[in-house]
């Protein structure tokens, strides 16, 4: 019995010694830590393997990156928000500071320009000149009116960088409003300035929901940049912004003191959409009674100012947008000139009285 008990501690012994030298692949410790058994499996030949090589850190430091990074993701949405609320309630508000309002398209637009209507070739490149020269910003052109080229070529000859300028123009219906892409690149090509800041539908007319989506597809491409309409009233407005995709940022529409729109416009502005008048001292052939109107030259004498500057800070401070056209450079100056002074309630109101509601052209 005695053997045979010697022989058994034996036999279990030697069992015993050659399971402690198996692989760690059979998950044998006998009584050492794991740390212990990964490093024997490792064979003890380098150093610890980082979490990376383990593969377990990496996907932890994952999920933490990922956390992060939804984080950053959160913030980032709510900024844009908060910046969106910030702009959108900015929309259509001047800043009489930078001389500047912000379209709903998110573009900030020059609220004084110069009208080029009537001004042909030579003239209107030396208008554009001797605005941008004088610090204007915004010039308005249409296919209409054969100066786009002259435009453009003010544009390019001054020293102002293209970035700093804001160029309106118009497609005109029949032709243009039925093959508007040709036409858009008609544009393009004539003004040669890269983009449009804005192009506008000259008057509502036959296919021009088709028009203005062609210059939506036109804002994608890069080629256009806001929207507008021009000779766009409460009923026209109606019928038309539900057909279409991008709510125009700007309307042009008529305006001057004979002719207020006093109810268009509030409609108008209340969509967001920012109005600039067209034909602020009555148009040609109408603006020397408008300029010597009795009340407009009283309120001109109290403020030192002329009656074009009076008229132009009146439309400024019903918050309408102004394009006068001339083709004198002092006037020209003189047009740019409207943030010195400031017109009370009073003469504000007397101003409004003036409305007969007058219009001077058909559109
Ligand atoms: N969307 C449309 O359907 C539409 C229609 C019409 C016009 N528009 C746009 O609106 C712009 C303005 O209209 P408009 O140019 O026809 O008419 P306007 O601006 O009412 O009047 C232009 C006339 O006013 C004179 N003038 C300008 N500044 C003056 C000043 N400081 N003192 C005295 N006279 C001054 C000009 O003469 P001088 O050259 O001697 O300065 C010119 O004869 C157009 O040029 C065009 O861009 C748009």
């Amino acid at each position: 019995m005695k053997y045979i008990a010697t022989i058994l501690t034996v036999l279990l012994f030697l069992f015993f010694a050659s399971s402690c030298g198996r692989s760690s692949s059979d998950k044998q410790t006998c009584g050492e830590g794991p740390r212990v058994a990964e490093e024997k499996a490792r064979g003890e030949k380098g150093p610890r393997p980082s979490g990376d090589e383990l593969g377990f850190e990496r996907t932890a430091v994952k999920s933490s990156e990922q956390k992060n990074f939804g984080a950053e993701k959160k913030n980032a949405v709510k900024a844009g928000e908060d910046e969106l609320k910030r702009k959108s309630a900015a929309v259509g508000k001047f800043d009489l500071e930078k001389k500047t309002v912000l379209l709903n398209s998110g573009y900030e637009m020059p609220i004084v320009g110069l009208g080029t209507y009537s001004l042909s070739d030579k003239a209107c490149f030396d208008a554009v000149t001797a605005l941008l020269k004088a610090g204007g910003r915004l010039i308005d052109t249409a296919y209409m009116y054969g100066n786009e080229a002259a435009v453009g070529r003010a544009i390019r000859a001054s020293k102002v960088p293209r970035e700093e300028i804001f160029v309106i123009t118009k497609l005109y219906p029949g032709k243009q409003y039925r093959e508007p892409r040709r036409a858009i690149e008609e544009a393009l090509a004539k003004l040669n300035i890269g983009y449009i800041d804005m192009m506008l539908l000259h008057h509502p007319g036959e296919h021009d929901v088709y028009a203005y989506k062609a210059m939506e597809e036109a804002v994608k491409e890069g080629k256009l940049r806001s929207l507008g309409l021009s000779n766009w009233y409460s009923e026209e407005l109606q019928d038309f912004l539900p057909r279409i995709s991008i709510t125009p940022a700007l309307v042009q529409n008529e305006i001057h003191p004979y002719y207020q729109e006093k109810t268009v416009v509030p409609f108008i502005q209340e969509k967001g959409i920012v109005i600039q008048g067209w034909y602020p001292f009555g148009g040609r052939g109408y603006t020397r009674e408008l300029l010597n109107d009795k009340t407009v030259l009283a309120i001109a004498k109290a403020h030192g100012v002329s009656a074009a500057q009076v008229i132009l800070r009146w439309d400024l401070q019903r918050g309408i947008a102004v394009i006068p056209g001339s083709s004198d450079p002092k006037h020209i100056r003189e047009n740019l000139d409207l943030f010195g002074f400031a017109l009370s309630v009073e003469e504000m109101e007397k101003i409004a009285d003036l409305d007969r509601n007058e219009k001077h052209d058909w559109y």
